[in-house]
């Protein structure tokens, strides 16, 4: 886990706040991952174990990385979904952005677009990172415009899957998550 994040570490939205993942998320991210609404767009589309989701929680904590998982909740502390920044590029400032993956219940609302734009807002200021990109199923309507709407834009196709891109310089440009009214 990235020394950089803290029990701390917050990030408030109009809708909703961004903090770090913590051990008492893993049933709502874990029953998030295993809804039919979900499965489909993951590529090991087997249900997570619950011994598995927690082992990997407990590594991800221990390790010397500099990823991060996030998790947000309304104001009112209900969960709204996890983001994550990882896979950092040895010698180059780009990392990958992802791990998206919203309540079922609560999508459409625009709860999660605001802890992606936190989520990017937060990478640019504290990762010392040029470009993020991600990787989405090329079928994946919902997830690619909520990118786009962000700035993403296409940078690759292969095998059913799309590469996106969104570069630091492009991010500001837009206003970042401020531009957008986010950030109270
Ligand atoms: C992809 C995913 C994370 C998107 O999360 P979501 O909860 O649908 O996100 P949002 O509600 O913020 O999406 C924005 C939508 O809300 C709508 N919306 C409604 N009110 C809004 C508001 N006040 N502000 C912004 N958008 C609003 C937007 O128009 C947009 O609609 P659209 O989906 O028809 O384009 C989610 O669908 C998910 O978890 N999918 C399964 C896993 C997955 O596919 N992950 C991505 C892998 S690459």
């Amino acid at each position: 886990m990235n020394p950089l994040l803290s029990a701390g570490t917050c990030m408030t939205g109009s809708l909703i706040r961004l903090r770090a993942l913590t051990f008492h998320d893993l049933p709502y991210t874990l029953s998030w991952r295993n809804d039919q609404r979900s499965l489909r767009w993951f590529k090991s589309q087997e249900p997570l174990q619950s011994e598995a989701h927690e082992a990997w929680f407990q590594r991800y904590v221990a390790a010397d990385t500099r990823d991060c998982m996030f998790f947000a909740e309304t104001h009112d502390g209900m969960p709204v979904g996890q983001t994550s920044v990882y896979n950092f590029e040895p010698g180059a400032r780009r990392a990958e952005v992802g791990r998206f993956l919203s309540a079922p219940d609560l999508r459409g609302k625009g709860l999660f677009r605001e802890a992606m734009l936190l989520t990017l807002d937060w990478s640019f200021e504290n990762l010392d990172l040029d470009e993020l990109h991600l990787e989405v199923f090329a079928n994946n309507d919902r997830a690619i415009r909520l990118y786009r709407s962000a700035g993403f834009a296409e940078s690759g196709a292969s095998a059913g899957m799309l590469t996106m891109r969104l570069s630091r310089a492009d991010y500001l440009r837009a206003g970042g998550s401020g531009g957008l009214g986010v950030i109270q």
